[in-house]
């Protein structure tokens, strides 16, 4: 999770005046915004159940998804996208499923500026009309406040966008009743998508989320093109961390293996199963960063709805092209490559040894879960979601069993 670059973070500050000059609240509604805000956020966590299956129809409910959960759900999305391997070419699709008001394409324009003159089509997928409209409002709105780099001759102009290099294209709908005739994207994407889809079922019915995880990767897949890539990305709580894993294991037998996080196509190590024994924790795939970064009005925001944000989570899976992908791993190695591998820091810093000399993260590899352990400063230095060379040092974590690696 790569900190914001200048322009990245100043796009994102610029942003939150943008959402208020396009989606402007009367200021007797505007001293309400906090308790919306808190009120959807209830409605998003706790209180699932009642929650209306249209609820950002609702304009109250639908300013505070503007004002909050977008630019969060966006700065989440910037210190992701640009560690990511998201290879896109003039003229590719995008299938962006569940967009609220088009979050995705939004947050590759802020963060991925190499591709504001590159003519892509989005095709934004929502059963919510109204987050649709304001979604293309806001885009439109952006477009026009950037400065972008010219179009290349011949690409074609969207609809009410006269220069836009980006043709975006909103579906009202229900996922369950969207189909794409062609096997068309280069990339599907659903953000935060799946906690509400999966929500009727209980965190408990193992086989009902594995069906569904099951049935999720058939319709992404059956979305992209061979070729094409699936990004999902969830919140970074342990429910959503096992639909990511049951996703992986069931897209693993679409013949589409993982890019990212995982560094390989074994049975994943953090599978967020419940703990088989008292005093186990769960280990689910998670990546939890710090906000300092983040728009300072957005902090003031949060402040203000009584939710601050210190820390920032989420979940995620990049799925590769169908073929034969990358080799699942796990074979006879040289000596030299059993000492250093790569693995993906996931867990927080945290005291490896009681006299506080050590300290350690666990990390993923093709050798399963390990714990990177070294000095504070060295252990604390990596952003979470880094890949590091790391050897073996031959001992293992007495608490969880995993090998102990240490990074040169
Ligand atoms: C939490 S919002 C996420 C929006 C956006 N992707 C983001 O990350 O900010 C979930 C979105 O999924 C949409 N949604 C939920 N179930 C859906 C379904 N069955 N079909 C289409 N859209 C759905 C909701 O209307 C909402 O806009």
């Amino acid at each position: 999770m790569t900190k914001l670059d200048d322009h990245t973070r100043r796009d994102l500050e610029a942003l939150l005046p943008l959402i208020e000059k396009t989606f402007p609240i009367p200021p007797r509604f505007r001293r309400g915004l906090g308790n919306d805000v808190a009120e959807l956020s209830r409605l998003l966590t706790s209180a699932r159940g009642e929650r209306a299956l249209a609820y950002l129809n609702r304009p109250p409910l639908l300013s505070a998804y503007l004002y909050y959960f977008l630019p969060w759900n966006l700065y989440r999305l910037c210190r992701l996208i640009p560690s990511l391997d998201l290879p896109l070419a003039p003229g590719d699709t995008i299938i962006d499923l569940g967009s609220g008001p088009l979050s995705f394409p939004i947050g590759l324009w802020l963060c991925r500026r190499d591709l504001r003159a590159v003519p892509l089509k989005f095709r934004c997928l929502d059963h919510s009309r109204g987050a649709l409209e304001a979604g293309k409002k806001l885009f439109a709105a952006l477009y026009s406040a950037a400065q972008p780099a010219p179009r290349p001759a011949g690409a074609a102009a969207p609809q009410g966008e006269p220069d836009c290099p980006w043709a975006i294209t909103t579906i009202h709908g229900d996922l369950g009743q969207f189909h794409s005739h062609m096997r068309e994207a280069a990339l599907v994407t659903a953000l935060n998508l799946y906690n509400e889809l999966s929500q009727p079922i209980s965190p408990g019915n193992d086989a009902g989320q594995r069906r569904f995880a099951d049935k999720q990767a058939a319709l992404l897949s059956g979305f992209a093109a061979g070729g094409g890539r699936l990004l999902v990305v969830e919140p970074g709580t342990p429910p959503s961390g096992r639909f990511i894993t049951l996703l992986r294991e069931a897209l693993i037998g679409q013949g589409r293996p993982p890019l990212a996080p995982c560094t390989h196509s074994l049975p994943c190590p953090f599978p967020a199963l419940r703990p088989p024994a008292a005093g186990r924790d769960t280990k689910w795939c998670h990546f939890a960063f710090d906000t300092e970064d983040a728009p300072a009005g957005l902090h003031r925001l949060s402040a203000a709805a009584g939710i601050p944000k210190e820390r920032a989570t989420l979940s995620f899976l990049l799925a590769g092209p169908q073929g034969p992908g990358q080799p699942k791993h796990g074979g006879p190695q040289s000596p030299a490559e059993q000492k250093a591998r790569i693995v993906r820091v996931i867990s927080s810093p945290f005291p490896a040894r009681a006299d506080g000399q050590a300290w350690g993260r666990y990390a993923c590899g093709e050798q399963g879960m390990v714990l990177l352990r070294g000095a504070k400063t060295a252990v604390e230095a990596a952003e979470p979601g880094t890949l590091l060379a790391v050897r073996s040092t031959g001992e293992r974590d007495p608490k969880s069993g995993a090998p102990v690696v240490t990074a040169p």
